[in-house]
């Protein structure tokens, strides 16, 4: 093959990969980046403690909680679940509720919350929307 071919294919190549990879990677990380990316998710789930323990339809479910960790991980898991750069570190859904006795009640009194904080940070509904959509899927692992 000469040199000109090569270079064609090569740009082929490197056409098809950028048309593949580069907008799947940006829209991966546009939730995570619509709410504010790590600062916003921290502020985030700095609101959402507070109001889950004004919550007197939950809050009995913290009163032994270690909330400075449980922010942490929050943190990591919203991050990780929006697209960004975070790897979730903490329990598995299951092995964390387990024995709780957590409720479908609980569970969406929980979202309503964290709906409430992302309003505080004016986070647009559509993103609001989509990160409680991400954890949707959580709530059989967490309601038994
Ligand atoms: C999608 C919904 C939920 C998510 C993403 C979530 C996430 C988490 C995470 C990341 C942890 C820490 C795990 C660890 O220690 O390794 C945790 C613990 C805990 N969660 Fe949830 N949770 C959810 C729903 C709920 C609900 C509905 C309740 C009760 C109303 C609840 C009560 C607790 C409690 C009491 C702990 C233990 C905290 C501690 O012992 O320090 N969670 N959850």
């Amino acid at each position: 093959m000469n040199t000109k071919n090569l270079y064609q294919r090569a740009s082929v190549l490197i056409a098809l990969g950028l048309a593949c990879c580069l907008p799947a990677r940006a829209a991966d990380d546009a939730l995570f980046r619509e709410l504010g990316g790590q600062p916003g998710i921290d502020k985030i789930v700095a609101d959402l403690l507070p109001i889950v323990l004004a919550d007197a339809r939950i809050n009995a479910f913290f009163q032994k909680a270690d909330m400075p960790k449980l922010g942490v991980l929050l943190a990591e898991q919203f991050c990780q679940l929006a697209g960004g750069p975070c790897v979730y570190s903490g329990r598995d859904m299951v092995s964390a509720h387990d024995q709780m006795g957590v409720k479908a009640a609980h569970f969406s009194a929980l979202a309503e919350d964290l709906q409430i904080a992302m309003e505080t940070s004016k986070i647009s509904s559509a993103a609001s929307n989509q990160l409680i959509a991400k954890l949707a899927p959580l709530k059989r692992a967490v309601v038994r």
